[in-house]
């Protein structure tokens, strides 16, 4: 008999305060069009100085234990993903264990870059499948704008800060049907966070600051994207008219209406959070799937594809049936 992992909570938070692009434009040499039409963005969220990852997992998780309906201890499993924990160790999944009040579970965190989420629900998905877990709850959470160089146009417009969550449940009926993952370490110059403290112990002097070559990571995402769509397709033996919704990571309007493209979906099939999230890193497919279902557009039965592409390269999909 198989073990499917199931959807049966989601949750998001964004922190209150809101940087626009016209607030950008008072900081850098930019303008709220050229952002919007480069990019698809508007706006994005910002943590506020006594936010962490892991007190912005924690309300997210909180929703979607709520919708889940579920005592926590319930939990068997967490996993987080996020690129900004609140400290080297512990994990932010143990710092969220603590303040969830979960105590058998055993929790980790993982290093996916934007790719965190899926990455996550990939990890997930084998130990349901395997039965070591029942129960699991993946947040991506992320502050971004704790690792920007707030003077460097080509990056500091894209990110936002933001967490998602989801939890699983081991189930006979159909859930998560297929997951696709991938990393290729080869392109670890386009798009980097130095760890400071390393680079010091090195001799070098680097920032914490992401550095991207926006162009380039560009073109590698459309391309590497567009190849993911056509895997999982072609490995679960769909067609492109089988998937009611795309969920996407939001990188990008573009980078997204390209893989819209490919999959033959008009927008409107397209669950789009950007606007006034920008990227939220490994948070941004769960806080889009949070959106979808609470505002009633995924319903119970659809079939949802979610792909994410990150640093690394770390790209993939998860492709389930709500
Ligand atoms: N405002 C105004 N001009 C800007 C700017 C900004 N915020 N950022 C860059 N520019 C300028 C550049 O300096 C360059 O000027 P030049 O021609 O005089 O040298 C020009 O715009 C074009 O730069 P380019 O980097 O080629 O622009 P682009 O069309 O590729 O758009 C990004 C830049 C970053 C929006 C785009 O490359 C992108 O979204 N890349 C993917 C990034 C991504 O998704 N990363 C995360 C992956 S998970």
């Amino acid at each position: 008999m198989t073990r499917w992992a199931n959807v049966i909570g989601t949750g998001g938070y964004l922190p209150e305060s809101i940087r626009s692009n016209r607030d950008l434009s008072q900081m850098v040499d930019t303008t709220d069009e050229w952002i919007y039409e480069r990019t698809g963005i508007k706006n994005r969220h910002i943590a506020a100085d006594h936010e962490t990852a892991s007190s912005m997992a924690e309300i997210a998780a909180r929703q979607a234990i709520e919708m889940a309906n579920i005592d926590p201890q319930q939990i068997d499993l967490i996993i987080v993903a996020t690129g900004t924990p609140d400290r080297v160790y512990p994990s932010t999944a143990c710092l969220l264990q603590q303040r969830l009040g979960v105590r058998n579970c055993v929790g980790f965190d993982i290093q996916a870059a934007c790719s965190g989420s899926v990455f996550g629900l990939s990890i997930a998905d084998q130990y349901i499948r395997t039965g070591f877990a029942k129960t699991v709850l993946i947040v991506g959470t992320e502050i971004c704008s704790r690792i920007i160089d707030w003077s460097d146009r080509s990056t500091c417009i894209l990110f936002g800060d933001g967490a998602g969550a989801v939890l699983l449940s081991a189930s006979e009926q159909p859930g998560i049907l297929a997951t696709h993952i991938h990393s290729d370490g080869g392109y670890e110059d386009l798009l980097y966070c130095p760890n400071p403290q390393a680079a010091a112990a090195a001799g070098q002097n680097e920032a914490g600051h992401i550095h991207m070559r926006g162009n380039e990571v560009f073109k590698v995402a459309v391309n590497t994207l567009g190849r993911i769509v056509d895997e999982t397709l072609e490995a679960n033996d769909l067609q492109q008219s089988d998937i009611d919704w795309l969920v996407p990571h939001q990188a990008n309007t573009r980078i997204i209406a390209a893989t819209a493209k490919k999959l033959g979906m008009d927008m409107e099939q397209v669950i789009l959070t950007l606007e006034n999230q920008g990227n939220t890193s490994s948070a941004s497919v769960l806080l889009a799937f949070n959106e979808g279902i609470r505002d009633g557009r995924i319903l119970r039965g659809h079939t949802v594809l979610m792909e994410a592409f990150g640093a690394g390269f770390t790209w993939g999909s998860a492709l389930l049936k709500y």
